[in-house]
């Protein structure tokens, strides 16, 4: 491999467009992130196309920060002439096709003017890599609960590379059930961080929202959730949004926390992971290490800033898979519904 093993990550996947570059997948030398939530928040929500047009104007400023804050040129070495960035990767999959679309290209162009290895990196994969990036002695197996605007996932990591799908979402994804009631709420987008904030000044045992599926198996659901709160807001007109948030949070929170637990035990995981964006939650990440505390497993709890969104996750993924895969054909297209290898 080329260099040192310095990997250029690129993530365009949704709203974040951003760049950083990774030393064997556990040294961050730079990571830049650039949010369009100001962009997107008028609307409520992330517009496709806006996203994908904000990302083609975004993403060279920030791939040329995150050369620079890593000490290479804007040809990728590093001043002396000597290797730098060895292998190129982004996120193909899933995510909005337009803003994936400008991430590969780029990455693509840039690997093949510097004539390095494009790697192209599966954005459920990085989550669980942004895990790796804090805690590099982390034991196998793990259970991953992966967290996000997008997905729901519980995973059994067994090795690199190598994972099983235990449960998952049904209907809506966490961070959309956020997303939404905090939208019905008022309380602006992204509706996660809204909510986290209101509920630390209500009541999580105000309102007893359902726990669907609490005593089945390892799959979620929570439209049924998002339904409960809203009728119980018409019905209830005067009701404490603070304790609206607050309860709502903690069905959430008891029912990832409950399930999680439940499965590291039944595949007999070392410990418990958390990824994606919902796991910057104070309170999932408090039960988390209690639930963890309490069981005898190891918890990972990766900073809020590696939860959400980062280019970092997806150079670490993209040094795994190059040692594991070898370089991504040019050809690679991206994916807006890729899965994750071993999904059923
Ligand atoms: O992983 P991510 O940045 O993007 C996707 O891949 O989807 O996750 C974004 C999701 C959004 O739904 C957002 O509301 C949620 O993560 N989120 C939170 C918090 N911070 C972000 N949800 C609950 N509590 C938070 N503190
Ligand atoms: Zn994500």
């Amino acid at each position: 491999m080329n260099g040192p093993g310095r990997i250029l990550g690129i993530e365009t996947s949704c709203d974040e467009t951003a760049a950083a570059v990774v030393v064997e997948g556990n040294r961050v030398l730079s990571s830049v992130v650039s949010s369009q939530v100001d962009i997107h928040a008028r609307y409520g929500g992330v517009v496709p196309e806006i996203a994908g047009r904000a990302h083609v104007d975004l993403l060279t400023p920030v791939v040329a920060e995150a050369l620079v804050e890593a000490g290479l040129d804007a040809r990728g070495a590093d001043g002396d002439g000597a290797p730098g960035v060895a292998a190129v990767a982004a996120t193909v999959g899933p995510g909005l096709i337009g803003s994936l679309l400008v991430g590969v290209s780029a990455a693509k162009s840039l690997a093949l003017v510097w004539d390095v290895p494009f790697v192209a990196v599966n954005h459920l994969e990085a989550h669980l890599y942004g895990a790796f990036l804090e805690e590099p002695d982390l034991e196998l197996p793990l259970v991953v609960l992966l967290v996000s605007g997008g997905h729901t996932l519980l995973v059994a990591m067994e090795d690199h590379g190598r994972y099983r799908l235990l449960g998952q979402t049904i209907d809506d994804a966490a961070g959309e059930a956020f997303d939404k009631v905090a939208r019905f709420l008022g309380l602006g987008y992204p509706g996660g961080p809204a909510i986290d904030r209101q509920a630390s000044d209500g009541r999580g045992d105000a309102i007893a929202f359902p726990r669907a599926l609490s005593d089945e198996g390892l799959d979620f659901s929570f439209s049924g959730l998002k339904t409960a709160v809203i009728t119980h807001v018409r019905k209830h007109p005067e009701v404490s949004i603070a304790d609206v948030a607050a309860s709502f949070q903690e069905a959430v929170v008891d029912v990832l926390v409950s399930k999680a637990r439940r499965a590291a035990t039944a595949v007999g995981a070392r410990g418990l992971c958390l990824a994606g964006g919902v796991a910057a939650n104070s309170v999932l990440r408090e039960r988390i290490l209690d639930a963890c505390a309490a069981d005898g497993l190891r918890a990972f709890v990766p900073s809020r800033s590696m939860c959400t969104d980062n280019a970092a996750m997806v150079a670490a993924a993209g040094w795994w898979r190059l040692r594991s895969d070898g370089p991504s054909p040019l050809d690679t297209g991206a994916d807006p519904g890729l899965r994750l290898a071993g999904a059923r």
